[in-house]
């Protein structure tokens, strides 16, 4: 999809024009230089969102679109979409979305960032299976008024950060007899041979020599061996590096404590945190962001056969530390734990992990916002602000010490569930994983929600979103 700025577009067959008006904080339609009839102008100021006709002496299709109330960017990201999903039901390769005068009490620059994100955003499909035959919107023209080179450097990074966020809605809306363990491996082969980055595989035999025995038990079961990626940029000179670590598991069936109806449904997406990392370090890497980063991805599946872990299994992990196993459906904590371990031990200035750890999470929080938890408190102000910047969902959660003693075991250092069950599911799974890090900065990030979407929201379809992609991006861009 091409987008373009400019101040005023060509008037051309066959191109839809969508015109964009808000209202005032009376509800009036703020409209200027408009050929709007008086007609259509109540019948928007009493809550039609939309309505067409042509204009005369224009020969495509002209809609008005009220986005709503100004200085609200969610109502431009839906507009957005709207604009999108319009361009294709009318089969128009080419469309034109004017601003005007912009009145939408958003500053030009900012408003041309998150519509191209939006744009961007909106114009994926997961089509493997099923081919789309319908028109692509080819080309995207937006009226607004900016300069040329600052237009052409918004749009082109909002290309590269969509790329890296398609890359793990590919990864994470494939099925998991195609996201297989070895197909993991081999796309981020192959997307890291784009940009110049390796791939180090800690396989079997390494994670068995190394202790990785957490790892090892949730794998033990799966068809294909558990093993972790280790991927390096190297962006900034004399500066520590920054780990993110992304649960990879390629199918949740929860092990012996199986996974029962609906339970199961998505869990090809349990892989969600470790393709997010991968698309971060991609992008980073393809922005040259000036920042050093490491993305460890424990991949493993969670099956249930024979050998699967059982429940009452104890196991001394890489930080040696010993964990009963008292629900075998709480993995990701686990995997996680031998690879935050690995990491905290390396001095590094911080430590991000990203994953799809808790259905509590979506119970609480819904699939609109990530549950952060922050160790330090200048990184969460980063991390909060960068989520405000790209409109992703963010809410801190507290790591709460009344509640360290719920993970408490008889016979070993700590249970992988807490007790009493069902409280604060989402703050116990935090507290589990902060136990594993000793000296680091640390930041979890549970995605269970926001990581794949049942129904479309603003400019994201239904399916895998890439969530938190975009805040981390932004979180090295300015820290
Ligand atoms: N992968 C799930 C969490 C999940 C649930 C992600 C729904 C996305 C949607 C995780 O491994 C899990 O099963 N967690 C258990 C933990 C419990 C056994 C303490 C859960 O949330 O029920
Ligand atoms: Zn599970
Ligand atoms: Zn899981």
């Amino acid at each position: 999809m091409n987008i373009n700025f400019t101040q005023k577009f060509e008037d051309k067959t066959n191109q839809l024009i969508v015109t964009v008006l808000f209202l005032d904080s009376d509800n009036k339609l703020i409209c200027k230089n408009e050929t709007l009839s008086d007609d259509d102008k109540v019948a928007l100021e009493k809550g039609g969102k939309e309505t067409s006709r042509f204009k005369s002496g224009c020969t495509a299709t002209q809609l008005w679109y009220v986005a709503g109330k100004k200085e609200d960017e969610n109502a431009i990201r839906k507009t957005c979409a709207f604009f999108y999903k319009t361009s294709k039901k009318y089969s128009y390769a080419n469309a034109v979305l004017d601003f005007g005068t912009n009145e939408s009490g958003i500053e030009n620059l900012r408003l041309a960032q998150i519509v191209s994100d939006s744009l961007f955003m909106s114009d994926y499909k997961y089509d493997v299976f099923k081919k789309d035959d319908s028109v692509k919107l080819e080309n995207v023209t937006i009226c607004l008024d900016i300069p040329a080179n600052q237009a052409a450097a918004i749009v082109e990074k909002n290309a590269v950060i969509a790329k890296g966020v398609n890359l793990v809605r590919d990864m994470v809306n494939a099925p998991a007899n195609i996201m297989t363990i070895d197909k993991f491996e081999e796309t981020a082969k192959n997307a890291c041979r784009e940009c110049g980055l390796q791939v180090n595989v800690l396989d079997k035999k390494t994670l068995t020599e190394k202790g990785m025995n957490l790892l090892l038990a949730v794998g033990q079961a799966g068809i294909q061996e558990p093993r972790m990626l280790e991927i390096s940029y190297h962006g900034a000179e004399d500066e520590k590096t920054n780990f993110i670590v992304g649960k990879g598991i390629v199918f949740d069936a929860g092990g012996m404590n199986l996974k029962t109806g609906t339970g199961l449904n998505d869990m090809k997406t349990d892989m969600a945190g470790a393709a997010t990392a991968l698309g971060i370090i991609i992008t980073a890497a393809s922005l040259k962001l000036k920042c050093n980063i490491t993305v460890l991805l424990p991949l493993a599946e969670n099956a249930i056969s024979s050998k699967s872990m059982h429940t009452g299994d104890v196991i001394v992990g890489y930080k040696k530390k010993s964990v009963e196993i008292n629900n075998t459906d709480a993995e990701g904590r686990l995997i996680l734990a031998d690879a935050i371990s690995y990491a905290d031990e390396q001095n590094p200035e911080l430590i991000i992990d990203i994953a799809t750890l808790t259905g509590a999470a979506l119970i609480a929080l819904g699939s609109k916002i990530t549950a952060g938890f922050f160790t330090d408190t200048t990184v969460k102000n980063k991390m909060m602000e960068a989520a405000q910047m790209t409109g992703e969902g963010l809410w801190e959660l507290p790591l709460a010490d009344d509640y360290r003693g719920y993970l408490k075991s008889d016979i070993a250092d700590l249970s992988n569930i807490s007790s009493p069950p069902r409280e604060a599911g989402t703050i116990t799974a935090a507290l589990f994983l902060q136990s594993f890090v000793e000296n680091a900065k640390w930041v979890h990030l549970d995605i269970a929600g926001p990581s794949f979407l049942d129904n479309a929201w603003n400019a994201y379809p239904a399916g895998a979103t890439g969530a938190m992609l975009k805040t981390i991006i932004q979180y090295f861009e300015t820290k």
